[in-house]
C-alpha cells in the first residue's frame, strides 16, 4: 500500500507486520475498526523468515474465527503426541490427556502468508518500508506516530498503537524507563535449526535428552524436515557443515529413528540463542504492547508464536469492547490478564528447556535429578498430563 498522503487517521496503529500485528489488523479490520499497519521490511523479507511450526489448539481458534484458518486446516498437520528419548529409550506424550485437544504442524511462514492474503482481502492498510518509526503523545487522547518512507515524513494521528515491534522492535522504549521492568535471563546454550527436503525422522516430533546435547526432530511437511541441536552459544555456522549435523543428530536421536533418518542437503541454517524476556507492564498510557515486543521465551515449548496469539486475543477483544460498546474495562486490564497467561508459559518454557538440555558442566546430581524427572515422565500418566496441558496450550 502506497501512503498517498502525508498526514493520516487511524483508530488503532499497529507497529510492525509480524504475524502479531497482521493477526491484530485482521480481527479489528473484521470488527470495522479503522487501523493502519506500519512494517519496517519488505513483504517478501518478513515472508522469507523461518521460524517455528507448532500452532496450539487455541491459536488455530483464534485464527479460524479471524477468517484465516482454512489453509492450516487443510494443509496443517494434527498432532495428538510427540516423543520423549532418554538413553535411548523413547516415550509419548499424549496431547489428548488436555482434554482432547491436539495441536497443528504448520510454518510461521505459512501463517504470515495467510495473515497478509487476509488482511489484503479486506483492504487493510499494511504500509511497508516504513522508517524511524516514532511514537507521541501518548499522555493525550490523541498519540501522533510518525514515519518516513523513503525519507517522505508521514504522520497518523490515533485513538491507540499497539507495538507489535517483536524483540527489536522501538514501540517499548515510549514507555517509560521508570513505569518499565524489563525482566531477562540468558541460558547457556543456543539451538542451531535446519530446513531440509527430506523425509521427517518420524511422524511425530521428537524431543531427544542426550549426554551431547538436546536435539529436536520436526517437520513441515512429509518431504520438508525441520531438525535443531543443542550448541553453545559460541558457534557459528562455518563450525557446522551439513555432514557434521546429521551425524551429531544420528548421536543423539533414538537408534530406531537415526538408523532410518533420511539425510539431505540444508535449504536453511541458523543459530537462536535462547533466552527469556518479559517486559512489565504490557501497557502504558494508550500504547500496548504485544508478542515478541514484550516477551522471548526459548523456542522449546514451541510458544513464541502462541503467545503472541494470546496477547492479540486479549487485545483485539479490549479494542472491540472499547469501540462496540464503550468500555475501557478490558483496555485496562490489559497487561494484567496477557502477564498471568505470558508468565505460565515462561515457567512452562524454563522447565521443559532444564529437562532436556545437557549443561556444558552438569554436575551428577543435576544429571540425576534430570533423569529421574525424565523418568517420572515416562512413568506418570499424571506427569504426562501435566505436560500436555502445559503443551496443547493453557486456557485464554
Ligand atoms: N517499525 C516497524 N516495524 C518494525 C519495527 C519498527 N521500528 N521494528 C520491527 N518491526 C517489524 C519487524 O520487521 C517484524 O516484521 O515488526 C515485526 C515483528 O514481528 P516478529 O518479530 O515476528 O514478532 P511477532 O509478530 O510478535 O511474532 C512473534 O514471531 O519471530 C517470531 O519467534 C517469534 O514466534 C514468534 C513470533
Ligand atoms: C519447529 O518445528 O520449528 C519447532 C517444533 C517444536 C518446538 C520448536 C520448534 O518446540
Amino acid at each position: 500500500m502506497k501512503a498517498k498522503n502525508q498526514n493520516l487517521k487511524a483508530q488503532v496503529v499497529i507497529i510492525g507486520g509480524g504475524p502479531a500485528g497482521l493477526l491484530l489488523s485482521q480481527i479489528l479490520m473484521n470488527a470495522n475498526i479503522e487501523v493502519i499497519t506500519l512494517e519496517t521490511r519488505t513483504r517478501n523479507h518478513v515472508l522469507s523468515r523461518i521460524r517455528a511450526g507448532v500452532i496450539e489448539y487455541g491459536s488455530m481458534e483464534l485464527l479460524k474465527n479471524a477468517g484465516v484458518g482454512e489453509r492450516l486446516l487443510s494443509e496443517g498437520i494434527k498432532h495428538s503426541g510427540f516423543l520423549i528419548s532418554s538413553q535411548n529409550k523413547d516415550f509419548r506424550i499424549d496431547l489428548t490427556l488436555a482434554g482432547g485437544k491436539s495441536v497443528y504442524v504448520y510454518g510461521q511462514t505459512e501463517i504470515t502468508t495467510d495473515l497478509y492474503k487476509a488482511n489484503d482481502k479486506l483492504g487493510a492498510t499494511v504500509i511497508h518500508g516504513a522508517k524511524n518509526v516514532s511514537i507521541q503523545g501518548l499522555t493525550t487522547k490523541n498519540p501522533q506516530v510518525s514515519f518516513e518512507i523513503s525519507g517522505k515524513p508521514y504522520h497518523i494521528i490515533c485513538d491507540y498503537v499497539a507495538g507489535c515491534d517483536g524483540s527489536k522492535g522501538v514501540s517499548k522504549n515510549f514507555i517509560p524507563k521508570e513505569k518499565m521492568t524489563v525482566h531477562k535471563t540468558q541460558y547457556p546454550y543456543s539451538w542451531l535449526g535446519i530446513l531440509s527436503k527430506t523425509k521427517p525422522a518420524h511422524d511425530e516430533l521428537i524431543y531427544a535428552s542426550h549426554e551431547r546435547g538436546f536435539a529436536l526432530a520436526s517437520m513441515r511437511n512429509e518431504n520438508l524436515s525441520r531438525y535443531y541441536l543443542q550448541t553453545t552459544n559460541h558457534e557459528n555456522i562455518s563450525d557446522w557443515p551439513d555432514e557434521k549435523i546429521w551425524d551429531e543428530l544420528k548421536k543423539r536421536l533414538p537408534n530406531e529413528f537415526s538408523t532410518t533418518i533420511e539425510i539431505g542437503e540444508s535449504i536453511e541454517k541458523s543459530f537462536t540463542g535462547l533466552r527469556s524476556i518479559v517486559v512489565e507492564p504490557m501497557q502504558w498510557e494508550r500504547l500496548f504492547l504485544a508478542g515478541d515486543a514484550a516477551h522471548i521465551m526459548p523456542p522449546t515449548g514451541a510458544k513464541g508464536l502462541n503467545l503472541a496469539f494470546s496477547d492479540i486475543h486479549y487485545l483485539a477483544n479490549a479494542f472491540i469492547d472499547f469501540y462496540q460498546k464503550g468500555s475501557s474495562n478490558s483496555l485496562n486490564q490489559y497487561s494484567e490478564r496477557a502477564l498471568a497467561r505470558v508468565w505460565q508459559t515462561i515457567r512452562f518454557s524454563k522447565w521443559m528447556t532444564n529437562l532436556l538440555h545437557t549443561p556444558a558442566k552438569i554436575n551428577s546430581i543435576e544429571r540425576k535429578l534430570q533423569l529421574l524427572e525424565l523418568q517420572e515422565l515416562s512413568d506418570s500418566i499424571l506427569a504426562r498430563k501435566a505436560l500436555a496441558e502445559n503443551y496443547v496450550g493453557v486456557p485464554y
